[in-house]
């Protein structure tokens, strides 16, 4: 197929045209079958054209597919807040906006922040993804490529180490670095928000430190500063649960959500107490297409569909589906290049090393040609792209699960 006309700096990962899905797999414009454990990258948590969502879509198209909320409200718009705020995990009333995307989310964020404590600076952690918008780009714990050749980025932001299991920094080394960016760097009293991910995406599927999580809740009380979780891909039902923050014991201030919220049909939001949400001017927050009818008709169905006990069956049954084969793989030293199972839940990446026990982004670019080629999709993720993400639908069918990770052990193998 012909790029010409598209920017040579949208990378793609896989050199292939797709034409059509169905849950967990895909389909190439040569007819060529996939099975998909990228899922859009953590959008289609309930799969490719889910039927509810399909007919939810076809509805609203009849009725009214696109009206301005900040011209004059409607229907799905407000359903859907009303459904997403009791959806929300926290003990306190919910208020929110709707969004196009995730990195619009995260940028909306920091205006309210700013809007609510007077203060601008951010501080953010190594590794964290939050888009690629001017603002959001300076979050981000990674320089190449995104930071790269856009000049200066609004700030001030720092950054703290990223304390998990996953990664071996631990919460005392993470409070030290705390400790000393407030003595070196930064008054504290000129910090609006710490923003993080529960469970990194794009750093490798790191799950947060709990302990770490709790003691900066409670620094943020001290100090008067709020705090972001950003679950744009650890959230609705990625973890086992409806967000990943609920794993850590602490309610975050604001939420950001993208990805999955809409079922495949473009979505962000930014949810959090209600006071903060309305501290900016009226016409402060808001934009043409956020909260588009169609948008807000998927994403309702697609919470109607995300149960409890859903949640809880599909991440189970992928957990163990992911946690035996990894297990069964090291016992057998299938090969040498397998390193860390991470993450939590279904949110799982895969390392690869090289002899030296050190990141293998040579092996992961390898296996990802190899999978393509016997019919998986996979996707990298970490630092040094070298761990693989797994991010199939939810609602993937056990033996269509099982057939993927069949593929990926052959191609692992061949390491
Ligand atoms: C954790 C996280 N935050 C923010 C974003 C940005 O979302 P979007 O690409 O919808 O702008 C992403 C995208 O990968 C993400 O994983």
């Amino acid at each position: 197929m012909n790029h010409e006309n598209i920017s040579r700096s949208i990378s793609t990962v896989h050199p292939i045209c797709l034409s059509h899905g169905r849950n967990a797999e895909v389909w190439d414009s040569d007819g060529k079958r996939y099975i998909d454990f990228v899922g859009g990258i953590g959008v289609l948590n309930l799969g490719h054209c889910h039927p509810r969502i399909v007919a939810a879509i076809q509805e609203q198209a009849t009725r009214l597919t696109h009206y301005a909320f900040n011209a004059a409200p409607h229907a799905p718009y407000i359903e859907f807040m009303q459904r997403l705020a009791a959806f929300i995990p926290v003990s306190y009333p919910v208020s929110g906006m709707l969004t196009n995307s995730g990195a619009e989310a995260a940028e909306n964020a920091l205006k309210i922040v700013r809007g609510a404590t007077g203060r601008s600076a951010v501080v953010a952690f190594d590794g964290g993804f939050h888009g690629r918008t001017l603002a959001t780009l300076n979050l981000n714990g990674k320089v190449a490529p995104y930071k790269q050749k856009v000049g200066v980025l609004p700030g001030p932001v720092y950054h703290l180490p990223y304390p998990s299991a996953d990664n071996g920094v631990s919460c005392d080394e993470a409070l030290k670095a705390m400790q000393r960016l407030f003595s070196v760097e930064i008054d504290v009293e000129e910090v609006a928000c710490f923003i993080l991910e529960p469970v990194q995406g794009e750093g490798g599927f790191l799950a947060l430190d709990a302990s770490f999580a709790r003691a900066l809740r409670q620094f943020c009380d001290a100090h008067g500063i709020l705090l972001i979780a950003d679950e744009i891909q650890s959230g609705f039902g990625r973890t086992g649960q409806r967000f990943a923050f609920s794993r850590l014991g602490i309610e975050p201030d604001l939420i950001l959500l993208g990805k999955s919220i809409g079922g495949g049909v473009p979505l962000g939001a930014v949810v959090g107490r209600q006071a903060l949400l309305d501290v900016l001017p009226k016409g402060g927050l808001g934009g043409t297409y956020s909260g588009n009818p169609m948008a807000c008709a998927a994403a309702l169905a697609t919470l109607e569909e995300m149960t409890d006990e859903h949640l809880q069956q599909w991440g189970e049954l992928q957990e163990r589906m992911i946690v035996e084969r990894y297990q069964a793989w090291k016992e057998r030293g299938l090969t040498a290049a397998l390193g860390r199972l991470t993450g939590v839940g279904a949110m799982r990446g895969i390392e690869l090393v090289n002899a030296q026990g050190e990141p293998a982004p040579e092996h992961l670019g390898s296996l990802l040609n190899s999978a393509r080629e016997a019919g998986l999709l996979l996707m990298p993720s970490g630092k040094s792209r070298h761990i693989i993400r797994l991010l199939a639908p939810l609602t993937t069918e056990p033996e269509v699960f099982e057939e993927g990770l069949d593929i990926l052990q052959e191609c692992l193998a061949r390491l």
